[in-house]
């Protein structure tokens, strides 16, 4: 039944799984939800959501997915064949997928053209005046054809990088180049903390004020910890088909929940003091990072082109494994069901992920005026993305997993058939079954009903 390929090595695994993990979502969308609702107190919320709920829902994912060994929607029906419905939470996460690469698209599209932007020096030529740097963005972001044309640069490529095949395209792009990635968001940590009056980004940061916390940050704040961990949308649990049977679920599981929270807060790190200290609001909405980044730069001299450059080509790097990963479970989805070739499911789901990309860019400037419940496309799939679809998707894995599938199963994959300890599994049976659907249900019902 098996015809899932493996990933070469545990560290393959681990790494290509980072990659899918690490990317737009901790660098540009952390700071900027962060920001929006309120630092340090959102901030304890996503932690708490990231190890209690996010980490249980990895390893839930990854124990699934390698004991069924197929993509998600059969996943769930070879788990339990008496219910086949429960195969509607696969196909919950493949819609979810869908979705999320649709509008992943869009921003990734800005983060190529802000390669081209600051190797072409034109970044450089706004020096730190903070209302050049806004315009600058605001023309490049509503403006037309350039954001469509960078958008279809990059989805070409992620393209190009996924009909190469899961093991040499994802394993080999991520273990040289995350490392890399994270040395410059460090490097940039300490040039924004070394700004004056950097100080009050880090209070912003690590100073929590549970006054600003509102019923939607915490909502907020679980659509942050799944989509920058990509749990509840199956893709980890097309992953979890992949791990070698001798890996360790949990450890990876843990590994990937931590190296992608640090990159995260180190973002913050590198965001918030410049914030404060160039005279930004840190409420400023998709654009932060855009807004804020080409003003340290630009502090840094004639090195800042280089250094500029540098970044948003790895930034565009981990844009590319994540999208990656996005586009390979809807692409491992579809040649399951339709048993075509992998090359007629990655071009469809390009190309209709491409157009629909187009769409949601073009309706930040052009097509503003159309709305879905008073708000733009690009908002409406935002919010589709981020509060919707995947905790409804996650709250059906996880109660799937907790009171479904038969524990002696989930001991004998976690312990990999007798031969680990695992001497939290009483407490991670207890997360997995009353803590996690508990939370996903009074943060879901909350979420619907305001
Ligand atoms: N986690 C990714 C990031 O932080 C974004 C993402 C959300 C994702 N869901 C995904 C990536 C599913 C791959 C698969 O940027």
């Amino acid at each position: 039944m098996s015809q899932q390929k493996s990933f070469s090595s545990n560290l393959g695994a681990i790494m290509a799984a980072v990659g899918s993990a690490v990317g737009l979502g901790n660098i540009w969308r952390f700071p900027y939800i962060c920001g929006k609702y309120g630092g340090g107190a959102f901030l304890v919320v996503y932690l708490c959501f990231v190890f209690l709920l996010g980490s249980v829902l990895m390893m839930s994912e990854f124990v699934i997915g390698r004991r069924a060994q197929h993509t998600p929607v059969k996943a769930f029906q070879a788990l339990c064949p008496k219910h086949r419905a429960w195969g509607l939470v696969g196909l919950l996460g493949i819609i979810t997928s869908f979705f999320i690469l649709s509008q992943y698209l869009v921003i990734s599209g800005w983060t190529t053209g802000y390669v081209w932007n600051a190797a072409s020096g034109a970044l450089a030529k706004l020096g730190t005046d903070p209302v050049a740097i806004s315009d600058f963005f605001n023309q490049f972001s509503t403006s037309q054809w350039t954001p469509v044309l960078f958008l279809c640069v990059f989805a070409l490529i992620v393209l190009a990088v996924i009909l190469g095949g899961v093991q040499k395209g994802i394993e080999n792009v991520s273990k040289v180049l995350m490392p890399v990635l994270v040395l410059l968001v460090l490097v940039l940590c300490v040039r924004s903390l070394t700004l004056p009056g950097a100080g009050r980004g880090v209070e912003y940061l690590f100073s929590p004020d549970f006054s600003k916390l509102t019923g939607e940050g915490v909502l907020a704040a679980l659509g942050q910890a799944l989509f920058s961990l990509s749990v509840g949308m199956g893709v980890m649990l097309v992953y979890g088909s992949y791990i070698p049977v001798n890996d360790n679920i949990f450890k990876t599981a843990m590994w990937i929940t931590v190296c992608d929270t640090l990159i995260a807060i180190m973002s913050g790190l590198a965001i918030f003091p410049a914030v404060f200290s160039c005279g930004f609001e840190p409420t400023g909405g998709p654009g932060l990072v855009f807004l804020v980044l080409p003003n340290v730069f630009n502090t840094m001299g004639t090195a800042g082109v280089v250094f500029a450059s540098l970044f948003f080509v790895l930034l565009m790097v981990a844009a590319i494994t994540s999208a990656i990963s996005l586009l390979e479970a809807l692409t491992a989805w579809f040649s399951e069901h339709t048993h075509t070739n992998r090359w007629v499911g990655a071009l469809l789901f390009f190309v209709l992920t491409t157009v629909l990309g187009i769409l949601f860019s073009l309706s930040l400037g052009s097509l503003s005026h159309i709305k879905i419940s008073g708000l733009t496309l690009f908002d409406f799939v935002d919010r589709l993305n981020s509060i919707y679809l995947p905790p409804l998707c996650a709250l059906g894995t996880i109660i799937f997993f907790g009171w479904v599938m038969p524990e002696e199963d989930i001991r004998d994959e976690m312990s990999n058939h007798g031969t680990l300890r695992i001497g939290y599994f009483r407490l991670f049976r207890f997360l997995s079954r009353y803590v996690a659907p508990l939370a996903l249900l009074v943060v879901l019902v909350s979420g619907i009903l305001s």
